[in-house]
């Protein structure tokens, strides 16, 4: 796509490494707990904003059949890893190019939003919009899940966890002011966790 984005390893060239170090660092196990926190079930209609190389979409709709997934992201290449993975499990997944903010999607078409570990390669005006268009695209009384890197810190957390969080993209990543000012109602912090690159915070956010 023309426009500039932070692609999932940082760099094209690292792409093919994502995956194996999310499966190091134990994302498989992140993501399980994050679908049952997220109370995700059959029929909705379910989308994942910066769906990457795909593995959230593909385990939801292979241990959710019936659930109907949309995996959305501006990579054309990782999307067609993702497009690989549904068909080597055999599930159906809808691959759509696009950006976060600005979702090509009509109001009210999912149940659910959800996304993870990709809201702090925004701008601060980009997660704006994003959580803006995740709103207009629920349906009254759907949810907007959200995992990512954010939260406080502390002294056992590593230097290199400390200095992560200090950029300012995950600092105040996941404060409840920005979901309340787009329009969510009841918004709550569901669960915390903590790996090698730092504190990770699962937010739910009510339509
Ligand atoms: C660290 S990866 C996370 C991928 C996946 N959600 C996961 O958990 O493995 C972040 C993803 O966000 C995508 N991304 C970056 N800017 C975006 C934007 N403005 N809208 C939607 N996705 C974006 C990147 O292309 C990348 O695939």
């Amino acid at each position: 796509m023309s426009r500039a984005f932070i692609p999932a390893a940082g760099h094209d060239f690292f792409l093919p490494l994502y995956d194996p170090l999310w499966r190091l660092l134990g994302g498989e196990r992140v993501r399980a707990t994050f679908i049952r926190e997220a109370g995700l079930a059959a029929p909705q209609r379910i989308l994942d904003i910066g769906c990457g190389t795909g593995s959230l979409p593909v385990q939801i709709a292979a241990t959710l059949p019936g659930t109907e997934v949309t995996g959305l992201d501006p990579d054309a290449k990782a999307l067609g890893r993702g497009a690989g993975k549904a068909a080597a499990a055999g599930v159906d997944v809808c691959w759509k190019e696009g950006f976060g903010d600005a979702l090509p999607f009509e109001e009210g078409a999912f149940d659910r939003v959800v996304s993870s570990f990709m809201f702090h390669h925004l701008d601060l005006d980009v997660k704006r919009g994003m959580l803006r268009e995740a709103r207009r695209v629920l349906a009254p009384g759907g949810a907007l899940h959200l995992i990512d890197f954010g939260g406080q810190t502390a002294g056992k957390d590593g230097a290199l966890a400390r200095f992560l969080h200090s950029h300012e993209s995950v600092a105040g990543n996941l404060d409840v002011e920005l979901f309340t000012e787009a329009g969510f109602g009841d918004v709550r912090e569901v669960s915390r966790g903590r790996f090698l690159f730092g504190r990770y915070a699962h937010v739910r956010g009510v339509a």
